[in-house]
């Protein structure tokens, strides 16, 4: 393993990625950890990230100087750069000359780490101080206007570091120049692939399991999807997933589950249709938090009663949950955090069913749980599935929710979805719900005839995260087309519009 140490700037995670993309397991500890607890995790290297403050500052989070005695390869990146040359007696000092994003970096040897690096190049900066002489025993690199020294390498005691953030897109040569320090300096090799991700999460599953059995709730979802296929490869028949069809997915999502998914993996999956339970529950029902509240509870008690009848024959210890790395590493992270985000996932199930919790993605990164879908032979529909909300087209109807109005969201939902994959733009757009306002109607007019139907809303958004989003900007001609075909095939519907809010102030969501 690589550990990334964290200086409480948001790059570790972007780091840690990086690391893993160059087909090394890496893994994110807190600048607070000692060299001795570093040490005991048995680390390849250690990467330094960046950080917001002075390495003089006040309170600046400071790396152990045992640290560079261990042995162990160091690379410092930004704050994690001067961080090392002022614990090993460089001279760092604040120049008034600060730089903040492209900066040209110009090399002065190229060394082991900047090998095959153009003599200069853009990169993405952001610091106060710079290094004005590295440590004794050190190499410097390269420099910019502002700084004297912008990356340096000791090969003997195998330390390297550079000023700028290579693991950003903007930094030129940044993988390349990460990938110098993990092969060559490091001596690192590139092992972690989806095949050995897949094999230790098996042996992973199988320790902690044993011969017990463990429940999975599906979603249709990437995740829920992925550790399920990797428990059944795991542990079999001692698996058995439960999906709850509330009758509020898109088309085709329901069959994806219940034949695409148990072709693809053979799992033992039981479909609680409780399809006509949730359109009676949510009869009339226009408040959106009142609707989610009910969809919450009903999906509860489907979920409850499928785990009943399955614990009649034969109790079940485990619970499978998709909890990924980053919400690992956001709730204070490392191996203590098991229980944190207990049963999220699986809408909020209460605590009295007892259940110990089993996470085979919980060392894994978004990109990765795709990787190790398509490895484990996931249809290619499921593994790239756009995010999709657990109350599902219930909140897209703007109104009450109907048989008759799910039904033309769905159509309306297909076509909008068919024609962004045919414009090979799906996985460039985050999200791309489709909103029906059944409560509006607007005067048309078809044919000879005069209508009086439905608007839907498109809402294409981007993200990274969904926290905020833009709106995307899908081409005109993809747009028309959708709009063509809704208010074509969809005879309730007459109208498109286009929303154009990013979030904030408008949520992804319309409820
Ligand atoms: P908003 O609308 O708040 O949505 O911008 C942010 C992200 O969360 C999804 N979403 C949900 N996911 N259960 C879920 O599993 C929910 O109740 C829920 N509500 C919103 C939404 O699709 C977007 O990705």
């Amino acid at each position: 393993t690589v550990i990334v140490i964290d200086f409480g700037a948001q790059y570790a995670q972007l780091i840690a990625r990086r690391v893993r993309e160059a087909r090394v397991f890496s893994e994110i500890m807190p600048h607070t950890a000692t060299a001795a607890e570093i040490a005991a995790r048995h680390p390849k290297a250690v990467i330094l990230s960046g950080g917001p403050q002075s390495v003089y500052a006040d309170g600046a989070p400071q790396v152990d100087a045992a640290l560079f005695e261990a042995g162990i390869p160091v690379f410092g990146i930004c704050y994690g750069f001067q961080a090392m040359a002022a614990a090993l007696g460089g001279d760092v000092a604040r120049t008034g000359l600060s730089e903040f994003g492209r900066t040209e970096t110009t090399v002065m040897t190229a060394g082991t780490l900047l090998r095959d690096v153009p003599a200069s190049f853009r990169t993405w900066m952001s610091h106060g101080d710079s290094v004005q002489a590295p440590p004794v025993g050190f190499t410097a690199l390269a420099c910019t206007a502002g700084a004297p020294v912008a990356a340096y390498e000791d090969l003997d005691r195998q330390l390297a570091g550079v000023q700028w953030h290579p693991e950003v897109m903007h930094s030129e040569h940044g993988q390349k120049i990460l990938e110098h320090f993990l092969y060559d300096i490091a001596g690192c090799t590139s092992d972690w692939t989806p095949a050995n991700i897949v094999e230790d999460a098996v042996t992973g599953i199988r320790e902690l399991v044993g011969d017990k059995r463990v429940l999975c709730g599906l979603s249709g979802g990437i995740d829920s999807a992925v550790a399920a296929a990797l428990l059944h490869k795991a542990i079999g028949d001692q698996l058995v997933c439960v999906f709850v069809d509330h009758g509020l997915l898109r088309e085709g999502e329901a069959e994806q589950v219940e034949q695409d998914f148990v072709a693809a993996t053979d799992v033992r999956l039981v479909v609680k249709n409780v399809a006509d339970v949730f359109l009676r529950e949510l009869d009339g029902v226009t408040d959106p938090e009142t609707k989610r509240k009910i969809i919450g509870r009903e999906f509860i008690r489907a979920f409850e009663e499928a785990t009943r009848e399955l614990n009649a024959d034969e109790p079940i210890e485990f619970l499978a949950q998709g909890t990924l790395y980053p919400d690992v590493v956001e709730s204070g992270g490392g191996e203590g955090a098991a229980n944190i985000k207990s049963h999220h996932n699986v809408g909020g199930l209460p605590d009295d069913l007892q259940f110990k919790l089993v996470e085979p993605l919980r060392t894994l990164f978004k990109d990765e749980v795709r990787a190790v879908g398509t490895e484990l032979g996931l249809p290619e529909a499921m593994v790239w599935r756009q995010p999709f909300p657990g109350p599902g087209l219930a909140i897209r109807i703007i109104g009450a929710v109907t048989e008759q109005r799910l039904a033309i969201l769905r159509r309306a939902d297909a076509i909008a979805r068919e024609e962004l994959e045919v414009a090979g733009l799906y996985r460039d757009i985050w999200q791309f719900p489709v909103v029906l306002l059944a409560d509006v109607r607007s005067v048309g007019v078809q044919g000879d005839g005069r209508t009086y139907g439905h608007p839907v809303v498109l809402r294409p958004v981007t993200s990274e995260d969904a926290m905020t989003a833009d709106w995307g900007r899908l081409p005109y001609d993809l747009l028309e087309r959708i709009s063509t075909r809704i208010t074509n095939e969809v005879r309730e519907v007459n109208r498109v519009v286009l929303d154009v809010t990013s979030k904030p102030p408008g949520t992804i969501e319309w409820e």
